[in-house]
């Protein structure tokens, strides 16, 4: 975590209210407007479906490269 520079946390005291949603528009909205960094992103529930579901990911592999990273 240290290497990330800037860290956004989408948090709510409820479930189900968008929080997934809100944080794959913001992810990406800078990925699309930010050509220098790189844009990642982490959902608390690890093992839950919505972010591959929502990104059209789902029942794909995690590819990462030699450093780790997610390709
Ligand atoms: N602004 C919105 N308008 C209409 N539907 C929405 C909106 N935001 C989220 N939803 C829908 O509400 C549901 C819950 O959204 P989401 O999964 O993003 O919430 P969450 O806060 O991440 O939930 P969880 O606490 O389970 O992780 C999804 O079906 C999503 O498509
Ligand atoms: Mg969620």
């Amino acid at each position: 975590m240290s290497k990330i520079k800037h860290k956004i946390a989408v948090i709510s005291g409820k479930g189900g209210v968008g929080k997934t949603l809100v944080a794959i528009n913001l992810a990406m909205g800078l990925a699309r407007n930010n050509r220098t960094n790189k844009v990642a992103i982490l959902d608390a529930d690890l093992t839950g479906p919505c972010v591959p579901k929502m990104l059209g990911l789902q029942g794909k592999k995690w590819v990462v490269d030699q450093t780790g990273y997610a390709l």
